[in-house]
């Protein structure tokens, strides 16, 4: 089943960072939010992942309102926040086997999911090493090793290449892909990269301003337009040039 994302607005103060943000995002699929800083990406995606309440809106998940039931919907959901923090003092290792012994429902999924979270990670000896010692990417690259070894229905990942090096954004963007299809799992990412984002959805959300201007396939998207950086410019100046519908031209 789908998740479905209804009518989520939210405030801080007098900001309003989600206005009426909409989609659907199907399994085996990636969908990229696609937006410049302060679009309100983190904060639609917090409130997917449960840690954020909305002032209003929904979201359904295998059944689950999410929003109202939280603990239910956090059994399928997977989230790594923009600024993913690591225990110090403890080794990559050691978050694997953590997260492997929380989940896993019997001594054989633990051996796999600590498998699994050992190859996407990707660290080589440096998994025995306290995170401490960790770049940033490193760092990133365990959380999604964390995240994506449990095989999670809804796989939440926000700017999941930010901070890492070229080679290895190739290669988490591959791991992304395979991990929705291999296990029919919906996976959401944010980021502000179009290049990233083309490479990496298949569906894609164009926001700005708490607003989704435009949604659907990158190639629906894209349409004419040479890239989605015209797409983007094109749809962003639109939105201040035309009239809403329904709203009177004065
Ligand atoms: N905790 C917060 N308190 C106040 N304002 C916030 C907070 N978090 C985000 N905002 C504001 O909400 C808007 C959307 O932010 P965010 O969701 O982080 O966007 P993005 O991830 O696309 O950069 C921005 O204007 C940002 O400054
Ligand atoms: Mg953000």
């Amino acid at each position: 089943m789908p998740l479905y994302v209804k009518e989520l607005f939210k405030s801080y103060g007098k900001t309003v960072a989600v206005r009426g943000i909409s989609f659907t995002a199907h399994e085996g699929k990636v969908f990229g939010l696609l937006g410049p800083n302060g679009a309100g990406k983190t904060t639609t995606l917090k409130i997917i992942a449960t840690v954020l309440k909305p002032d209003s809106g929904s979201v359904f998940l295998n059944d689950t309102e999410v929003i109202n039931d939280p603990e239910r919907a956090r059994e399928y959901i997977s989230y790594v926040p923009e600024d993913a923090g690591t225990y110090r003092n403890l080794t990559g290792y050691e978050h694997l086997t953590f997260a492997a012994t929380v989940y896993a429902k019997n001594e054989k999924e633990y051996d796999e999911f600590l498998e699994d979270g050992i190859k996407i990670a990707d660290l080589g000896d440096k998994i025995h090493d306290k995170t401490k010692s960790y770049s940033k990417g490193m760092k990133r690259r365990l959380q999604i090793a964390r995240a994506l070894m449990i095989k999670p229905r809804l796989a939440v990942l926000d700017e999941p290449t930010a901070g890492i090096d070229v080679f290895h954004a190739i290669n988490i963007r591959n791991i992304i892909k395979d991990f929705a299809v291999k296990n029919s799992s919906i996976v959401i990412v944010s980021s502000h990269n179009m290049f990233e984002v083309e490479k990496l959805c298949d569906e894609i959300g164009i926001i700005n301003e708490g607003v989704l201007l435009k949604v659907g396939s990158v190639k629906e998207i894209k349409g004419n337009s040479q890239d989605l950086e015209e797409v983007f410019i094109k749809l962003a100046k639109g939105d201040q040039t035309e009239p809403q519908k329904g709203e009177i031209k004065g």
